[in-house]
Order: C-alpha cells, then sequence, then structure tokens
C-alpha cells in the first residue's frame, strides 16, 4: 500500500519534523488570531482507541474539526475488532471509507499490521513501544520557549517505556543528546539504545542525569496496561521522583516537561508542574496545534466540486 504513515518519528526525515514543527506554531498563531483554515473539509479521520485517552482523543478530534473535517471515535468494546475481526481484514474495510485513521494499541505489531493493509495514512496515538505524537507536541514546545534543540542536552528520569523510547528517537531525529536515568530492569528498548549509539547515555542516577540539562521530562512510573505492577513499581521508582531540587541541579534556563497524565507525589513531586520551570500545559496544548500539522502533511487535502 503506498499510503504515508506516522508509526514512529523514524517515518520521517528531520527537515519533514522540522518542518510539522514550524507549521505547529504557525496553525496556533493562525487559531489565536481566529483565522479559519479548513483544507480537510468532508475528510474524515477514524480514531481506534484500545486504551483511555484524554489529550490525545481531544486534539485529533478537536484538531480534525478545526481542518473543516471530523472525527469518528471507534472502540473494540464496540466494533467488530473487539470480536476477533482480523486487523488485516478490519484495515481493508475501515480505510476504503476514512481519510486516515490514528490508533492507539497494545502492541506495537497492531500498528504495523493495520498499516500493511491500509489504504490511508495510519498515525500511532501510543503503542506500548512509541508515542511520536507526544514527541512532536515537546519539540514544538521545546522549540516556543528555547529556540532549537538541537546540540542542547535532554534529561528522561523514571521508566524506560513508550515516551523514553521516542525520546531516544527524537535524538536522533533532532540531533541532542539525551541522558536516561532509569532502574535497572526498566531500561528503554535495547535495539533502540544500541542505533542511537553515544547520542544516548544511561546512567542509574537522576542527579547525573540532569546534571546541566536543558530539558528535563518524566513520565507515569506504570503505564497503562501495567497496573498490576503499580505497587511494586511505587517502590522501585522511589528515587527517581522529579522535584525542585533535582531540578536546581540542570542548567538555570531548563523546562520541564511530562506528557500527562500526572501523578503528583510520585514521578512528579506535588509542586512540580506549577514551577515556573514546568511548561507541562503548553506541551498538552501543542498536541492540539503539531498533530493538525502533521493531519495536514498526512491527508489529501479537500476534494474537489463535481
Ligand atoms: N499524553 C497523552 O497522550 O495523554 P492522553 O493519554 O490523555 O491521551
Ligand atoms: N507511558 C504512559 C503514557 C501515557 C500518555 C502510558 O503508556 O500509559
Amino acid at each position: 500500500m503506498s499510503a504515508r504513515h506516522f508509526l514512529s518519528l523514524m517515518d520521517c526525515t528531520p527537515e519533514e519534523l522540522n518542518a510539522l514543527i514550524r507549521r505547529g506554531i504557525e496553525l496556533k498563531e493562525l487559531r489565536q488570531r481566529g483565522v479559519l483554515f479548513e483544507p480537510l473539509k468532508n475528510r474524515v479521520l477514524g480514531m481506534i482507541f484500545e486504551k483511555a485517552s484524554t489529550r490525545t482523543r481531544l486534539s485529533f478530534e478537536a484538531g480534525m474539526i478545526q481542518l473543516g473535517g471530523q472525527a469518528i471515535f471507534l472502540s473494540p468494546r464496540d466494533t467488530q475488532l473487539g470480536r476477533g475481526e482480523p486487523i488485516g481484514d478490519s484495515a481493508i474495510v475501515m480505510s476504503s471509507m476514512l481519510d486516515a485513521v490514528m490508533i492507539r494499541t497494545f502492541a506495537h505489531s497492531t500498528l504495523i499490521e493495520f498499516a500493511a493493509h491500509s489504504r490511508v495514512p495510519v498515525i500511532n496515538g501510543l503503542s506500548d513501544d512509541l508515542h511520536p505524537c507526544q514527541l512532536l507536541a515537546d519539540m514544538q514546545t521545546y522549540h516556543e520557549r528555547r529556540g532549537s534543540i538541537a546540540g542542547k542536552t535532554v534529561a528522561w528520569v523514571g521508566d524506560g517505556n513508550n515516551m523514553c523510547n521516542s525520546y531516544i528517537e527524537a535524538a536522533m531525529q533532532f540531533d541532542f543528546q539525551l541522558r536516561i536515568a532509569c532502574p535497572e530492569g526498566y531500561e528503554p528498548d535495547a535495539e533502540l539504545l544500541a542505533r542511537a549509539g553515544d547520542r544516548v547515555t544511561l546512567v542509574r542516577d537522576p542527579q547525573e542525569a540532569v546534571a546541566g540539562a536543558h530539558l528535563v521530562s518524566t513520565d507515569v512510573w506504570a503505564s497503562m496496561g501495567q497496573e498490576e505492577e503499580a505497587e511494586a513499581r511505587l517502590t522501585r521508582f522511589r528515587p527517581y521522583q522529579v522535584d525542585c531540587s533535582l531540578l536546581d541541579r540542570a542548567a538555570p534556563e531548563v523546562v520541564f516537561m511530562h506528557c500527562l497524565p500526572a501523578h503528583r507525589g510520585e514521578e512528579v513531586s506535588c509542586d512540580l508542574l506549577d514551577d515556573p520551570r514546568s511548561i507541562a500545559w503548553d506541551q498538552a496544548e501543542n498536541r492540539l496545534h503539531v498533530q493538525k500539522a502533521l493531519l495536514e502533511f498526512l491527508v489529501e487535502p479537500a476534494y474537489h466540486h463535481a
């Protein structure tokens, strides 16, 4: 199938990714000025959610509406996907009626299989392995506040999860150094780490990771699907909480990000999201703007009149 997909940051060139960030900033300005921009009139995005979501659902749904199109929310519970219809068959049928499909799923292989059978672009709205749309928003947010991230140092503190894996890809694509501090046994994807080479450093001590960093980011200690491990993880990750004093060890101009939802008092101290160095609310809002840029990039523009 020839459609262009966005399952990972590696599906775009660095130039394309930087163009998406710049376009996200432009689309944000257009919206702030109250300008209507509807290149996707009559286009329809299907959104399959196997896991819960606030930001991803809202940003894609509102984004499609703002671009002149529509979005349809599909949950496996209410579709034949949940009753065992094969992913490939579902992809053939769904992509014959839709103009793009966003999927939030457990196994990353579901996305790959769906994309292999889809005639229209497939977007990864989070899998167990990656969360590339969140990284687009993170990169836009950094750019807005501090300019280019190229050559900067980013610290990831906590679980080597889907977000951490996407930060490794971002380090390669946006040209920054990444230091990851995670407990033993909770490392990110080994293949990705090897691919990133000396661009990414793995340490155990959060203080070592954040020393002089320009961006510090973290995420929940138990991701969706790991609910049964949550209790054990609380103890294991306790030394990895990001708080104001840890942030004091970073560069004076450091910014803090969290993809949200946050568990205050666990991976972040209760006060950190309200610290002036935290830009997590902008980061959340930018999901809307940069994903509109992504939709504009991937989805064919409006139909012609007959
Ligand atoms: N950050 C993020 O993807 O949030 P949701 O789970 O609310 O979509
Ligand atoms: N790592 C988290 C991110 C949520 C947006 C999860 O997968 O649940």
